[in-house]
């Protein structure tokens, strides 16, 4: 007997002729799916488990099929690991080559397998447990990032530095501040991923093809075994829902805006024109024909690779837009964007962390620019309010007083009280303390506000909040 046209694809019945090699390699997705595997051997054994205890199948061919899926698992893990495992396209993607492996394994059994089972519900399975998966290692990375600030914070309560709005220097804020506001997002982006993963983490199996199933499954069953919270409710949406990816995508692009804008900081920051930190060295890269040249390469990249990400939500928006229900194979197109986002915000996070940890920061220099460019000027003018003048007179005459330093070429304090009292009698003694940077940072002590001892307690509060969470 020779062999059917199609003997080795899932769907050959009702094929005369061999697929078109270039369909085959036009189609294929294993040459990416594959690295569902796992999650793919993991959902096949639960689904297994559960047609043998509802009887659809016989316990003994249960029993086989999983440990043959086992095998197969231990079996790519290792070639996986060691470069052997080479996808085959005529094996179309990975849950073909799952059932073909198995079915040279554990001979015709393995066929029962996919009994009230359709690769639509198996892939959105497949990619929810991935998913899943990969929400939990980002949360975490985004922890080990968070604890790299905080800990820069610790060291940085006291260290005053220009806080900036338009790039210029605005008023002075403490160092821990600018960390613990990269803090914040972060715990945002993280907040994010784990609401994102509730809707992750519904059981999609059990929808069949498109309509469900008329075999006495038990989808419950499967869920609990799997780690899923609920069932999904309507087959149809199963199959086509990929809402899951983009808000993952969504919350991923975020967590690259964030990660950008602290490189772009970086990349500022370690400028000469700036001078405020320098990177590990062994974090920068030289030039091949400028030899004093120390660059902020990992910053940079990370600036750069954000757009990666964004492209990859745009796609998962495209992909769905026009789609009618239920399943369409234009959702094969999710996995690459998918996968090429989640190891670039691996990525990203893997080598910031570090960064972040490593860097040296001139407290010094940080100093001596929070105390040029007339920094609390909007401390004077809430003096002269307090003093009793409206706050826009005070302004006004704040800002002449301004002007003026800035054509002596002076800091307001080294205009001197006489200087400062032809502007405004109501300028005393005691104004000179208010130009003071430490004494401005001290004074915003608001919830919020980037007075040392605040920012203190901020941090006491974050640590707490790590305690709880450990318990
Ligand atoms: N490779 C497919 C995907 O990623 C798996 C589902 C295929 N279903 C189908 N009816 N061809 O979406």
């Amino acid at each position: 007997m020779t062999a059917k046209p199609s003997a080795n694809k899932l769907w050959g019945g009702r094929f005369q002729q061999r697929t078109d090699r270039r369909v085959e390699i036009f189609t294929a997705s294993i040459p990416y799916d594959w690295r569902l595997y796992r999650h793919d051997i993991a959902g096949s054994i639960a689904h297994c488990r559960m047609l043998g205890q509802c009887r659809i199948i016989s316990a003994k061919d249960a029993d086989s099929i999983v440990a043959g899926l086992e095998e197969i698992r231990d079996e790519m893990d290792r070639e996986i690991r060691e470069g052997r495992f080479v996808p085959d396209p005529s094996l179309e993607d990975i849950h073909t080559t799952i059932e073909q492996r198995l079915l040279e394994k554990i001979g015709p059994a393995a066929g029962k397998l996919h009994t009230a089972r359709s690769r639509n519900d198996q892939i959105a399975l497949d990619l929810r447990l991935y998913l899943r998966d990969e929400i939990d290692q980002i949360v975490s990375l985004l922890r080990g990032f968070q604890k790299a600030l905080v800990g820069r914070a610790r060291e940085t309560s006291d260290a005053v530095m220009p806080g900036y709005t338009h790039l210029q220097r605005a008023q002075p804020v403490v160092v821990a501040h600018h960390f613990l506001a990269y803090y914040d997002m972060a715990e945002r982006d993280r907040r994010r991923l784990k609401d994102c993963r509730t809707r992750v983490n519904v059981l999609p199996l059990g929808a069949g093809a498109l309509a469900g199933s008329s075999f006495p499954l038990d989808r419950e069953m499967v869920a609990r075994s799997l780690g899923f919270e609920a069932v999904s409710s309507n087959s149809l949406d199963s199959v086509s829902d990929r809402d899951f990816v983009v808000e993952f995508l969504s919350a991923a692009a975020t967590i690259m805006v964030h990660l950008s804008r602290l490189g772009e900081e970086l990349v500022l920051w370690s400028s000469s024109e700036f001078g405020f930190v320098e990177l590990p060295e062994s974090f920068c890269t030289g030039s091949s024909i400028m030899p004093q040249k120390r660059n902020p390469d990992v910053p940079e990249l990370v600036r750069g690779k954000a757009g990666r990400v964004f492209g990859a939500l745009m796609a998962l928006l495209t992909i769905l837009k026009g789609l009618p229900l239920s399943y369409n194979r234009d959702l094969q197109e999710d996995k690459e964007p998918l996968f090429e986002a989640v190891d670039t915000v691996k990525g990203c996070l893997e080598i910031m962390t570090p960064a972040v940890a490593g860097l040296r920061i001139d407290a010094a220099r940080l100093l001596q620019a929070a105390r040029q460019g007339f920094l609390t000027a909007t401390e004077v003018a809430d003096y002269l309010v307090r003093k009793g003048l409206p706050f826009r007179e005070a302004h006004q005459i704040v800002g002449k007083a301004v002007a003026e330093a800035a054509r002596r070429n002076v800091e307001l304090g080294a205009l001197g009280l006489a200087t400062l009292r032809s502007f405004s009698p109501a300028f005393e003694e005691d104004v000179l303390a208010v130009l003071e940077v430490h004494n401005s940072v001290a004074s915003k002590n608001l919830p919020g506000g980037t007075a040392p001892a605040r920012v203190r307690e901020r941090i006491a509060q974050i640590e707490e909040e790590w305690r709880r969470e450990e318990d």
